[in-house]
């Protein structure tokens, strides 16, 4: 498991945009239960940031053109095509790790 990100620093409720050597993530803490999904940034339809998109019903969507996706797998609601890479992730002693492979 890799340490991204110190829990302090995301946006609860919303993504947070995190880059960690190559790779540019976004970061979904969730409240009551906390949880927190990570999944890769660029929306597979045009490269939107997902980071910034809204969060409803567990789903992230996406700022440019409003295709959604699913925190926990990934799968567009839009397209059955269109799925965006997601990471196994939890919180351990304040800091969101991931499953980065
Ligand atoms: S870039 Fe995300 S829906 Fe078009």
């Amino acid at each position: 498991m890799t340490k991204l990100i110190s829990v302090d620093r995301c946006r609860s409720g919303q993504g947070t945009f995190v880059v960690y050597g190559d790779r540019e993530l976004a970061v979904f803490l969730l409240e009551s239960p906390e949880r927190v999904f990570v999944m890769d940034n660029a929306c597979p339809h045009a490269s939107g940031n997902l980071s910034g998109g809204e969060i409803r019903d567990g789903k992230v969507d996406c700022p440019w053109h409003h295709w959604e996706f699913e925190l926990s797998t990934g799968v567009c609601t839009h397209s059955d095509r269109a799925r965006v890479t997601c990471y196994q992730a939890h919180i351990r002693d304040g800091y969101v790790w991931a499953a980065l492979s």
